[in-house]
């Protein structure tokens, strides 16, 4: 991965900062895109101690907010003159509705309109670098998901659970409608569940989450464990111009029926540009 430049959103622990560890002990120039400095900041002194590899940046971003997302692809795109891999980690699931400065109920914003808009706002200097490629972290609960075109933002009777799986659908429906549109660009796009790993995930989320997080800790994989088909997808051979799959275990698998709707992929796509559209709401 030696002169390759990634970006890892979401780095601060669990699976992100462990991708970030290895891209960065195989060479690679590592950018860790964090919520907050001081998580960014402990974070980047792990992942330089692991690794003992110089070429490692922190960009702080809250990328529940569409100002932040914009701010920090600038940010990236003025820093870098060239970018391989963005890698679409940053997740969460909350406990309660609650919504962002942009007025979007937040595990939709985080967890798929945050992909959505960087990797759009970083398209152009992945393409003028390809072969370049986006991974998504999906999960396998997307199967439990459903698009609700008629209330996204779960105004009506919301649960977190519920948010979380739609969200983790439109990961794999934006993914396989990506990589149709970046057909003949060089640049792939792909995505992919981790595994259940025993990492920070589950702590903004439901009561019952993070009680079953808990007493099914010591049954979980390690977030090593879980960034190995991040890692996989971001810098094998094996996987180099294979767009538009989703994997598990390093392997391509078949997601849900709902995730291959051509008509739900094209709805998704609309719906995300009109509410990432940089005109004030
Ligand atoms: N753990 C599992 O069993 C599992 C299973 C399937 C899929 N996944 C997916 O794997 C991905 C990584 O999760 P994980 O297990 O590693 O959990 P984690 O340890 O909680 O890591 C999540 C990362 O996302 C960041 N993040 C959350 N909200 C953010 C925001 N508004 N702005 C910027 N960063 C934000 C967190 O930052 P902070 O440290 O500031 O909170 C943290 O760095 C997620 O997409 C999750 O949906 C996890």
């Amino acid at each position: 991965m030696r002169g390759k430049v990634c970006i890892v959103t979401g780095a601060s622990s669990g699976i992100g900062k462990e991708t970030a560890v290895a891209l960065a002990q195989a060479g690679a120039t590592v950018a860790i895109v964090c919520r907050t400095r001081e998580k960014g900041e402990r974070a980047l002194a792990e992942i330089r101690e692991r690794s003992h590899h110089p070429g490692l940046s922190l960009f702080v971003a809250d990328l529940s907010s569409q100002r932040a997302v914009r701010q920090v692809a600038a940010e990236l795109d003025a820093a870098f003159p060239r970018v391989d891999v963005l890698l679409n980690n940053a997740g969460l699931i909350m406990g309660e509705r609650v919504l962002t400065e942009d007025d979007l109920e937040t595990t939709f914003a985080v967890n798929h309109l945050a992909y959505f808009l960087l990797a759009r706002l970083l398209l152009p200097k992945l393409a003028a670098s390809a072969p370049a490629r986006i991974v998504n972290v999906a999960s396998e609960s997307h199967r439990l998901g459903t698009l609700r075109f008629d209330d996204l933002m779960g105004t009506r009777g919301y649960s977190g659970w519920t948010a979380y799986a739609q969200s983790k659908l439109a990961n794999i429906v934006f993914t396989y409608e990506l990589a149709r549109r970046l057909k003949g660009t060089g640049v792939t796009a792909n995505c992919l569940h981790p595994g259940t790993i025993a990492s920070n995930f589950g702590n903004a989320g439901p009561a019952i989450i993070r009680a079953l997080m808990r007493l099914g800790r010591p049954f979980l994989r390690s977030s090593a464990s879980g960034a190995a088909t991040s890692i996989y997808l971001a810098s094998s051979d094996e996987v180099q111009g294979v767009s538009g799959r989703y994997f598990t275990g390093r392997r391509p698998r078949r997601s849900s029926r709902a995730s291959y709707d051509p008509a739900a992929a094209t709805r998704l796509w609309e719906v995300s540009e009109e509410l990432t559209a940089s005109s004030p709401r």
